[in-house]
C-alpha cells in the first residue's frame, strides 16, 4: 500500500516534469525576470497590439523592448485574491468583477490543476504542491500582462484557433460575457449571469479576450490553489507588475460546514459522523490540517509586514465582509487605490439583502443573505465536531479573532457572535 502510493507520485512528479518542460518549450518564454534599471519602462500598461508572445519572439525573448510604460502614467493594478475553497472567495471575486474596470478571472490554476495532476489533490502532498507553484506563478504572470493565449496550454481539449469552449467558469467573468468577446448582451451589459454567458456568447475567442484583458485598467485573480502568500513572493516582487494581494480569511469551522455541503464525496466521512454522532475512526483530517497550517505561516508572514509586502497586502476576514460588505468594500477598494463604482454597489444591494428564497441554486453561487450565511455553520456542525476542530488547530482561532466555544449551548446560541471584534489594516 505504502510503495504504491508512493510509485504513484513519483508517476505523477516525473509527469508533471515532463509535461510542464513540454509546455514551457512550447510556448515562448517572454516573462523570465531580467533585472530592469528603471521599471518606468517595462511595464504592462495595455499600449501595444501585438500578442505579446509574438512580441517577445520579436525582441528574442528579452525584456528591453517591453512597452513603454511613460507613455501611459497610468499602471495596471493586479489585484490577487488568494483565499481557500468554500471560504466567500467567489462573494469577495465579484465584488471586483462587478467593477467596469476590472478583468476578472475566477481561478485559471484550475487548468494548470486538471493538466499537471488530473487524478491528484494538490493538497496532499508537499513536493507535488511545490512543483505546481512554479507553473502558477508563470500562468499568473502571464494573465497578470493579458497573455491570454499562454493559457491555452494548460487547457484541455488545446484550443484550435485561438477559441474555446473549456475555459473555466468562463460565464463568471463580466469581461467574458460583454463586448467586444460577446455581442449578445448590447453595449451596455452589466451583471450577466453566468448559465445566460454560456448559453448566449459561443465559443470563447482568446484573442478578444486578450484585447478586453488589455482595455481594463485592473486584472483580478481569484486563486484557490496557492497554499501560502511566500509562494507568491516572486510575483510580487515582480518590478514589472504592480501586484497587490488581498488574503481572504474565514472561520475554519465555517470552511469545514461549507465544505462537508458542496464536496460530498471527499467529506463523506465528516457526513457520517454529522448523522450518527460518532467519529468515524478513518475521518480523514488532513485537509483540514492542512488548511490550518497554511493560515498559519501565511497569515504569520502577512502580518509581520515583510517589507517585499509594504504597499501590497490586506487580511480580509470574510465574515466582516459579509456583516458589513459596502463599507469592507470600501477599503479593499481604497486599499487598491480604485474607487468604487455603481455597478459593484447595486450587486452588493442586490445580493446582500437578504432575500427570502434560498439560494443554494448553485454551488458555487454567492451568498443571498451575507451575515446570517456566515455564522449558519454553527447550526449545521455538532457540538462534537466544532470541539474536535478547534483542538486539531488550536491557534488559528485566536489569530484571527475566533472565539473557540466550551458547549454546545455556546455554540448554538446565535445571539453570541463568535467574530470578535479585531481591526486588520492594510500594510502600507
Ligand atoms: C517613453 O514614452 C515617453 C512619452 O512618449 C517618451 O518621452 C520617452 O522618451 C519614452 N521612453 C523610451 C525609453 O522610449
Ligand atoms: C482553424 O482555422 C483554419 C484556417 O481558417 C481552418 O482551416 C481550420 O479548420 C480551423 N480549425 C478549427 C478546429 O476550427
Ligand atoms: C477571433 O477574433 C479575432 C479578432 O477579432 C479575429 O481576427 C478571429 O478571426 C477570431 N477567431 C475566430 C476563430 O473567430
Ligand atoms: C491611460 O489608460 C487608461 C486605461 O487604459 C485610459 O483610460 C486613459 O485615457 C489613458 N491615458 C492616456 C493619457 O492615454
Ligand atoms: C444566549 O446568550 C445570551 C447572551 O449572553 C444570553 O442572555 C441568553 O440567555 C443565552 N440563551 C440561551 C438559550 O442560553
Amino acid at each position: 500500500m505504502h510503495c504504491s502510493v508512493k510509485s504513484v507520485i513519483l508517476l505523477a512528479l516525473t509527469s508533471i516534469a515532463i509535461q510542464y518542460t513540454a509546455i514551457r518549450t512550447l510556448t515562448s518564454k517572454p516573462f523570465q525576470l531580467c533585472p530592469l534599471p528603471n521599471p518606468q519602462n517595462c511595464g504592462l500598461a495595455g499600449q501595444d497590439t501585438e500578442p505579446p508572445s509574438e512580441r517577445a519572439a520579436a525582441a528574442g525573448g528579452g525584456c528591453d523592448e517591453l512597452p513603454n510604460l511613460s507613455v501611459n502614467a497610468t499602471r495596471k493594478t493586479h489585484i490577487l485574491i488568494l483565499a481557500t475553497t468554500r471560504s466567500g472567495s467567489s462573494f469577495i471575486g465579484q465584488l471586483l468583477n462587478q467593477h467596469q474596470d476590472v478583468f476578472y478571472l475566477f481561478e485559471p490554476l484550475y487548468h494548470v490543476q486538471t493538466a499537471l495532476l488530473p487524478r491528484l489533490s494538490t493538497s496532499r502532498f508537499a513536493t507535488e504542491r511545490r512543483l505546481m507553484l512554479g507553473a502558477s506563478r508563470d500562468l499568473l504572470r502571464s494573465i497578470c500582462s493579458c497573455d491570454l493565449y499562454f493559457l491555452e496550454s494548460y487547457i484541455k481539449p488545446t484550443p484550435a484557433n485561438h477559441t474555446t469552449d473549456k475555459l473555466f467558469r468562463r460565464g463568471v467573468s463580466q469581461a467574458l460575457c460583454q463586448q467586444p468577446v460577446c455581442d449578445a448582451f448590447g453595449p451596455a451589459a452589466v451583471n450577466v449571469e453566468e448559465g445566460e454567458c454560456i448559453k448566449k456568447c459561443g465559443s470563447l475567442n482568446m484573442t478578444l479576450a486578450t484585447e478586453a484583458c488589455r482595455k481594463k485598467r485592473n486584472v483580478a485573480i481569484k486563486i484557490v490553489r496557492v497554499p501560502e502568500i511566500e509562494d507568491l513572493r516572486a510575483l510580487v516582487e515582480d518590478p514589472r507588475l504592480n501586484i497587490k494581494v488581498i488574503q481572504l480569511v474565514r472561520d475554519p469551522r465555517g470552511i469545514l460546514s461549507s465544505r462537508i455541503e458542496t464536496f460530498r464525496d471527499a467529506y463523506r466521512l465528516w457526513r457520517i459522523w454529522r448523522a450518527t454522532g460518532r467519529r468515524p475512526y478513518n475521518l480523514d483530517l488532513s485537509p483540514f490540517t492542512v488548511l490550518c497550517d497554511d493560515y498559519i505561516s501565511s497569515i504569520s508572514t502577512g502580518l509581520s509586514h515583510p517589507s517585499w509586502l509594504k504597499g501590497k497586502y490586506m487580511l480580509v476576514r470574510y465574515e466582516d465582509l459579509a456583516r458589513n460588505p459596502l463599507a469592507k468594500t470600501k477599503e479593499i477598494y481604497d486599499y487598491l487605490g480604485l474607487s468604487i463604482d455603481k455597478n459593484v454597489e447595486d450587486w452588493i444591494q442586490a445580493n446582500t439583502q437578504g432575500a427570502n428564497e434560498p439560494s443554494t441554486k448553485h454551488k458555487f453561487s454567492t451568498v443571498r443573505d451575507s451575515a446570517a450565511n456566515a455564522e449558519s455553520w454553527r447550526l449545521k456542525l455538532s457540538y462534537d465536531m466544532v470541539e474536535y476542530t478547534q483542538t486539531v488547530c488550536p491557534k488559528i482561532f485566536p489569530q484571527l479573532g475566533y472565539k473557540t466555544v466550551r458547549s454546545a449551548e455556546e455554540l448554538k446560541n446565535m445571539s453570541l457572535s463568535l467574530v470578535q471584534d479585531k481591526s486588520f489594516v492594510p500594510f502600507l
